[in-house]
């Protein structure tokens, strides 16, 4: 079954959803989600976004922070745009209905977070997310350019190995025609054909068995760009947020906000001894891949599975009133942050690398774009400041948006591609193939190429997801589609992608610390 549209849009975040309400006064534009259209990573971001709005605060000291916590890797060029476009794309998300707090003389409330040198996150409390989804969600509801198929799964991108043409990586004519999408409620598989697609899929932190990311972060675009034989970069840099919350029974992790290390809130050992100053001259507030080591370190010492974030000496009123959700959530398993410590650990969080685009969001495929998390702008390098991925996602949403604007009509809709074959296929016989196999695949990669990385730990985690692949590939073949089953696939790629990447580094750096290569 097919469906035409010039704008495809894969993923519902703050890079789909601000991409779609720029373009849609010039064609018709489809976004497909594979949930709800609330139900994003964007949705749980907590800290906020980072701006420089006013000084003594400027472009160049955000610009220096960004560089700094990317341990060399960012690309300047990127950096520089993204941080000077800030403003711009902060009275966008105003103009689309965001509220951010305020103090009482009207200025932005601006909080600080680990790695930056100046008060420079807007937020809305300790819901900054949410806040921006709904917002976007109430606009794109009520276009009337806009299409929104929810519960519709992305399954692979369309080029012209569907016309049987043999398409190569690093060849330069690859075009995109659209994507395959599984119409989760019917279960029919739709040939969207499209002039322009925007990836917009988002990360993967369910590559983990201990992520602050919900269940639809399962890196799918990731895998469709690297099966269409696009290009992928810096993939072996995979944030650990330093404090998750310590409730071994939840999955996902909830996110305790570095935000509350930024209002005072200080990280302590069990015997009460705040660590952070042992490891780095910023205490509390280094840049993440450090805070984040240095409690891995703390837990092997004391064989201990995590630390305590300690917020007693401040004043209770304004805790509660800045962070009313971590309240609330800790107050939930019998923790008051204001007279207790809350233990925390670190968990996966964010990918940093992700499909290499270029400065307009296209990526190495024509007519295929990306944003956001899936993305890989040069603007994190080997690690992202805080609060800058919001950012990015919005800033490269409006680059590209711009840019497809003028290409889409060089790339007309191709209705002879064929709809998706599935002949021969059946329904899977046992489900507990396909979840007890993402269970060792998040072990393997929670296990061995986590936060601290050795040779033999990669070694190790690519022979036993070679097993896993070939099982799940046999299955794949001889079975009907299903989300949980793509899922899968697309994790079981992801991790070999990921150790490729790390293997070939060769060094330290960044988030990708290796035993073998320190001194
Ligand atoms: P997402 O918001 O994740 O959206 C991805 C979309 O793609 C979803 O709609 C999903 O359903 C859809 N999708 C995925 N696969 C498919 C498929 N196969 N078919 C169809 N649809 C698909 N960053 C900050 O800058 N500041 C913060 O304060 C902050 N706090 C965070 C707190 C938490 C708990 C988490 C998890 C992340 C946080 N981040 C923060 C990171 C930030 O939220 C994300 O990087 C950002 O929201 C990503 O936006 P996105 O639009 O790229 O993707
Ligand atoms: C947080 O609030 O700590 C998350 C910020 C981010 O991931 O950028």
């Amino acid at each position: 079954m097919k469906i035409t549209t010039d704008y495809l849009i894969i993923g519902s975040g703050l890079a789909g959803l601000s991409f779609a309400l720029k373009v849609a006064d010039t064609g018709k534009v489809t976004i497909i989600t594979k949930n709800s259209l609330e139900e994003t990573n964007t949705s749980y971001a907590q800290g906020g976004i980072a701006a420089v709005l006013s000084s003594p605060d400027s472009f160049t000291h955000h610009i220096e922070d960004t560089k700094i916590a990317g341990a060399g890797l960012c690309d300047e060029k990127i950096v520089e745009k993204v941080i000077s476009h800030a403003p711009e794309l902060i009275q966008n998300l105003k103009q689309w209905g965001t509220r951010f707090d305020t103090e009482k003389n009207g200025q932005y409330d601006l909080a600080k977070e680990g790695g930056h040198s100046a008060n420079r996150i807007l937020h809305h409390k300790d819901n900054t997310g949410f806040e921006i989804q709904r917002a976007l969600c109430k606009e794109i509801r009520n276009h009337k350019n806009i299409t929104v198929l929810e519960h519709f799964f992305a399954v692979d991108l369309i080029t012209q190995h569907h016309q049987d043409e043999l398409v190569k990586r690093y060849q330069h004519d690859i075009r995109c025609f659209g994507a395959y999408a599984l119409d989760i409620r019917t279960n029919i598989i739709y040939t969207i054909l499209s002039k322009a697609t925007m990836l917009a899929s988002g990360g993967a932190g369910q590559l983990y068995s201990t992520t602050t990311n919900p269940t639809i972060a399962t890196g799918d675009g990731f895998a469709m760009v690297y099966r269409a034989k696009g290009l992928l970069d810096n993939m072996e840099f995979i944030q650990f947020h330093p404090t998750g919350l310590y409730n071994p029974k939840e999955s996902p992790t909830f996110l305790i906000s570095e935000a509350v290390r930024g209002f005072g809130g200080k990280l302590r050992n069990k015997h009460g001894e705040e660590f952070m100053l042992n490891y780095d001259e910023r205490g509390n507030l280094a840049p993440r891949d450090i805070v984040a080591r240095a409690i891995d370190s703390e837990m092997k010492k004391s064989g201990d599975e995590h630390v305590f974030l300690d917020c007693r000496h401040i004043d209770a009123q304004k805790l509660s009133n800045h962070f009313p959700t971590i309240y609330k959530k800790c107050q939930s398993i019998g923790i008051d942050i204001t007279t207790e410590m809350i233990p925390v650990a670190p968990a996966a969080h964010y990918f940093c690398g992700g499909v290499s685009v270029d400065e307009f969001g296209r990526t190495s495929i024509n007519h295929l774009y990306a944003a956001g998390e899936v993305s890989c702008t040069g603007l994190h390098g080997a690690n992202r400041l805080a609060s800058n991925s919001l950012l990015e996602a919005i800033a490269f949403a409006d680059f590209a948006a711009h840019m497809s604007e003028k290409e889409k009509d060089s790339n007309p809709i191709q209705e002879s591609i064929p709809d998706w074959d599935d002949k021969g296929t059946s329904h899977p016989e046992e489900m507990v193939l396909i979840t007890q196999s993402l269970k060792e695949v998040q072990q393997i990669l929670n296990n061995y190429v986590g936060i601290v990385r050795s040779d033999v730990r990669l070694d190790r985690a690519f022979n036993r997801l070679w097993t896993i692949y070939l099982e799940t590939e046999e299955m794949y073949k001889n079975t009907t589609l299903s989300p949980k089953l793509c899922e899968l696939r697309n994790l079981i790629l992801l991790g070999y992608i990921v150790i490729k990447s790390a293997r070939a580094r060769k060094k330290s750096i960044g988030l990708h610390y290796m035993v073998d290569y320190t001194g």
